[in-house]
């Protein structure tokens, strides 16, 4: 190697942009340099180190301060600043309440930010409610500590818009919370320096509790599931559940997700049955409701291959087979591979056999409108 090419190398190699093994092409432990191998405990080390030289760098105090945003519960990470809660209404109401709602009493894109909590909590730091439990949860029904409440708005609030809050504008409309709330006067002014005594005051700022299942390992944590392996409750009693109001409010939760993986959304909105076909005026009435609960439309056009080929072109490959309305019965059942391409088709969810003959006997059919 010449000279330059060997400063052009190393240039490289610091920049990150070649393997040290390109170095005259020898191995990563043939390449470490004497002084490199000395510094480091074993050659192994060295030959780490070396291998990684030149490859990323470390951040700097800028940088880590940037993401060291979190403000623990005795407040270590708070920024010195306050906020009123005058100030706090008119954040919450430009930035906040059309998806919380005006007094933070809204479910629709959320559970209610506001609610459930009363004076004689205050005075406990336990929500009675919750104890009792409640349908709704609150946030504030939940809220054991406010610096909790402060860094979630500071991190990820508004949701569309995060971190776009001033120190000032996150102490106000906590401070405004907290007024809707209850724990704080309307003339109230929150800062740094008065967060310790509204925690004084949260109403379940004693909720916490580690006497659970999840914590309380005895210094053992049960890594093998061998504790619960007796005495179990023979039937799981399960806790809570979606209230009757808040079902419809995202609209059918079935027909929304993924259409890989095992778990199904639960049917929140009751959908007509699809009418049964009055055979031969029209052959392809309802069959489209139909093709829509199994989700089959979201992968299969009737004119073109989208993820799963064109229902014409199954009923063109499969015409004259005797056989067919059966075995796309049971490939639509169980699902399907290898046969269009690599592609899988998962087995029809929501459908029962009668349903999955009709579209398998409609796809053979044209899939007519
Ligand atoms: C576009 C809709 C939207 C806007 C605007 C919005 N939020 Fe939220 N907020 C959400 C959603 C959704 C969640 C739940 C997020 C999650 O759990 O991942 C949430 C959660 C919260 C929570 C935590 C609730 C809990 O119990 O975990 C607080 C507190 C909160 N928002 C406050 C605010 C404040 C303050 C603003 C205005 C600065 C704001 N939000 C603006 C949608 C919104
Ligand atoms: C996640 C996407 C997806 C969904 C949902 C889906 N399919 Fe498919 N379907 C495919 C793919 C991909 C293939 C090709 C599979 C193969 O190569 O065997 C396919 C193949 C088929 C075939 C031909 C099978 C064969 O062996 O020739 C039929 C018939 C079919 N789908 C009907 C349906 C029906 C009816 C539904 C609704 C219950 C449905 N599909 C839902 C993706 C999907």
């Amino acid at each position: 190697m010449s000279r330059c090419e060997r400063l052009l190398r190393a240039g490289l190699l610091l920049a990150g942009l070649i393997g040290p093994a390109a170095v005259q092409g020898a191995s990563p432990a043939k390449a470490v340099p004497a002084k490199a191998a000395a510094d480091s405990a074993t050659p192994a080390k060295a030959a780490e180190e070396w291998r990684w030289l030149g490859v990323g760098r470390a951040a700097t105090p800028a940088e880590v301060r940037a993401w060291d945003i979190d403000v623990r519960p005795d407040f270590k990470g708070l920024p010195k600043g306050s906020g009123t809660v005058a100030r706090g209404q008119d954040v919450w109401e430009s930035k906040c309440a059309s998806c919380h709602g005006v007094f933070g009493e809204s479910n629709q894109v959320f559970t209610p930010v506001i609610g459930g909590t009363t004076p004689a909590d205050m005075k406990s730091g336990h929500v009675a409610s919750l104890i009792k439990g409640a349908d709704q949860r609150s946030t504030m029904m939940k809220l054991a500590h406010v610096s909790t409440l402060w860094d979630y708005i500071n991190r990820a609030m508004p949701w569309t818009n995060p971190r776009t809050l001033s120190t000032e504008e996150v102490y106000a409309v906590t401070a405004y919370i907290l007024n809707l709330a209850d724990v704080v006067p309307t003339d109230f002014t929150l800062s740094d320096a008065n967060m310790a005594e509204v925690q004084n005051k949260l109403p379940n700022r004693n909720g916490l509790t580690t006497s659970h299942g999840m914590w309380e390992v005895k210094g053992k944590p049960d890594v093998k599931a061998v504790a619960c392996m007796k005495d179990c409750i023979p039937e799981p009693k399960i806790t809570s559940s979606l209230p009757a109001f808040a079902r419809p409010a995202h609209g059918n939760l079935a027909e929304q997700n993924r259409l890989v993986g095992p778990v199904r959304g639960v049917v929140t909105v009751a959908q007509a049955a699809p009418a049964a076909a009055p055979a031969a005026a029209t052959p392809g009435a309802g069959m489209q409701a139909l093709a829509n609960k199994g989700a089959c439309l979201s992968c299969h056009q009737v004119d073109r291959k989208v993820v799963g080929p064109g229902f014409n072109e199954i009923a063109a490959k499969y015409k004259g087979d005797a056989k067919a309305v059966e075995l796309l019965a049971g490939k639509i059942k169980s699902g399907s591979q290898g046969v269009w391409g690599a592609v899988p088709m998962p087995a029809a969810m929501n459908l029962d056999e009668s349903e999955i003959a009709r579209l398998a006997r409609w796809i053979m059919a044209g899939a007519p409108e």
